[in-house]
């Protein structure tokens, strides 16, 4: 708290707060460009964040990458049960599997002692095949669960950076550089006003359903990623943002 004011990153959380229209801004010392150890504190954050507004009863829907890892890694262990009930919020099959959504939700719903589920659908797959897929009892339970989730927590990634590890083809790259592809999110390619111009197929929580979740959680940070998340950030997918200092900066320069 005390860097916290030293550094005026109190001021720093309540403009981005009203300049981006959020419900709640956490900002920490520091930039994960620099140092991938901030990406813990962020985690950190991150978890004490999310256990002030879990409910007994909540359901959790998340998505993968580094930086939800380490929300899951930083939760601290719950000696009591609970009837929380973690679920990834969509396929990504094809990713690190310590970084895939389906690891993270097993290892956040041990953490809080509750139960999880799991959405075993590979990230490149098709319309058709996913058409298929959802139909199966198995993955139709999952996704009913996942559409009454009353909290979704993800990270924000670059267009460019989230295309290439996702391998989509070249074809797909270059009309997601000419539609101005700035940030990926929950699926969605959002250019910097944040609206969509391309999403993956294997998408479960639409703009819709997400419309009808009360705590939309972010957590990215990064100077890099300062556009991807002014991006997310305009599309209005986000309640609450937890974020770096370089990322916050960088985002006040153009908002
Ligand atoms: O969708 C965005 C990515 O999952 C972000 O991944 O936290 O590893 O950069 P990251």
């Amino acid at each position: 708290e005390f860097i916290h004011e030293l550094k005026g990153l109190n001021n720093m959380e309540k403009t981005l707060r009203d300049r981006l229209k959020l419900k709640k801004v956490i900002v920490i010392p520091g930039d994960v460009d620099n140092d991938q150890l901030i990406k813990k504190d962020m985690g950190k954050s991150a978890a004490n964040y999310l256990k002030s507004i879990i409910k007994n009863d909540s359901i959790i829907a998340l998505t993968g990458g580094s930086t939800v890892m380490e929300v899951a890694n930083e939760m601290p262990q719950s000696y009591t049960k609970s009837d929380i009930m973690v679920v990834p919020a969509r396929g990504g099959l094809g990713r690190d599997v310590e970084k895939q959504a389906n690891t993270i939700a097993s290892v956040l719903a041990k953490k809080l002692g509750g139960s999880y589920k799991m959405l075993h659908i590979p990230d490149n797959i098709g319309k058709e095949a996913i058409a298929t897929l959802i139909i199966e009892p198995d993955i139709k339970s999952v996704i009913d669960i996942l559409k009454k989730a009353d909290i979704v927590l993800f990270g924000i990634g670059r267009a460019d950076v989230m295309a290439d590890r996702r391998n989509l083809p070249s074809s797909t790259r270059d009309y997601l550089e000419k539609a101005g592809a700035t940030s990926e999110a929950l699926g969605f390619y959002l250019n910097i006003n944040g609206e969509t111009v391309y999403e993956t197929p294997s998408i479960f929580l639409t703009k819709d359903d997400l419309k009808d979740v009360k705590n939309l959680i972010a957590v990215s940070g990064g100077r890099s990623k300062a556009d991807a998340i002014l991006s997310t950030c305009n599309s209005g997918m986000v309640d609450v943002l937890i974020t770096d200092e370089g990322a916050a900066y960088e985002i006040l320069k153009s908002c």
